[in-house]
């Protein structure tokens, strides 16, 4: 219940961000806050608003593989008809039902909408290139789960988003499978420091403006904690292997298991 309303604030939050144009806050400037700091402010709040958008359409998609896990991963069935326009519509889905935004009514030329369609445009192109892999009949576990999926959706948005925007998924450095995930300076820090703090809230994101190679950018860390559904390969026993033949990192549910982190640049 508790979590329900949080998501509904931040989303309530994240709506009010995008109705703010910078043009708005010159309408109505507050005369205690300079107009400079009020600008940044609002860019602020917009990155916020696309990072969390970005993030909530990766999860979506993710949530849909999930839910596809045992038809995917049933040998008697060959063409399995999880082509990239269905997961793409289950995803909308999804990221109507929990934001109460429809996706395809966000304007593709603003910064927002160019970016949520190149994620949906990623999820399309993955599930297109897996398709020889998910329909191989004979094949129970074809190691085609909501990890990988969501690997290869995050590259191939990077591809698409130029250098404007990347996202990756990573996790504190002793839980990382994939070399690929590894948390970088940045992402260490913000794990140790801010997500895995004792006094962190639950579910809260990080983020801070950032200079990168002399590009000034807003950085977001969105944490992602265990379920009991992602204990059969990361929890106990510890080191013994999981299905994917990764050893099981012996986590509980409600601990922190990854973070997704969208770098915004300016
Ligand atoms: C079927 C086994 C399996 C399940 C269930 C599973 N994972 Fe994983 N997870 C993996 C594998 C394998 C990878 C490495 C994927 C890759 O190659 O990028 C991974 C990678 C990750 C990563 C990326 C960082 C890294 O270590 O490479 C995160 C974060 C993560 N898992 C969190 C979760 C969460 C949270 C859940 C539950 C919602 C979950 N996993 C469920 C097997 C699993």
């Amino acid at each position: 219940m508790r979590q329900i309303a949080t998501a509904v604030s931040r989303w309530g939050l994240i709506a009010a961000a995008l109705a703010m144009s910078p043009l708005s806050v010159g309408a109505a400037p507050n005369p205690a806050v300079p107009a400079a700091a009020a600008a940044g402010a609002a860019s602020a709040a917009q990155d916020k608003a696309i990072a969390e958008s970005l993030a909530e359409m990766l999860r979506d998609a993710r949530t849909v593989i999930s839910n596809n896990q045992d038809l995917i991963n049933n040998p008697a069935l060959g063409d399995k008809h999880l082509g990239g326009d269905r997961v793409l519509q289950a995803a909308v889905a999804l990221y109507r039902k929990n934001t109460g935004v429809d996706p395809d009514a966000i304007d593709p030329n603003s910064r927002e909408g160019r970016l949520l369609r190149a994620m949906m445009k990623a999820i399309v192109m993955v599930m297109a290139d897996n398709q020889t892999t998910i329909n191989e009949q004979g094949t129970g576990f074809k190691g085609f789960i909501p990890a990988v999926f969501g690997r290869l959706v995050a590259e191939t948005f990077n591809g698409l988003a130029g250098n404007e925007a990347v996202i990756k998924v990573t996790a504190p450095p002793e839980l990382v499978r994939n070399i690929k995930a590894r948390p970088d300076a940045w992402e260490r820090d913000v794990i140790k420091t801010k997500l895995l703090a004792p006094d962190w809230p639950k579910g809260q994101p990080f983020s801070a403006d950032v200079t990168i190679d002399g590009r000034s950018a807003y950085r977001i860390a969105v944490p992602e904690y265990y379920r009991q559904s992602c204990l059969a390969c990361h929890g106990s026993p510890k080191g013994e292997m999981d299905i994917t033949g990764y050893p099981k990192e012996g986590q509980k549910v409600g601990d922190l298991g990854g973070v997704i982190s969208i770098t915004l640049f300016r």
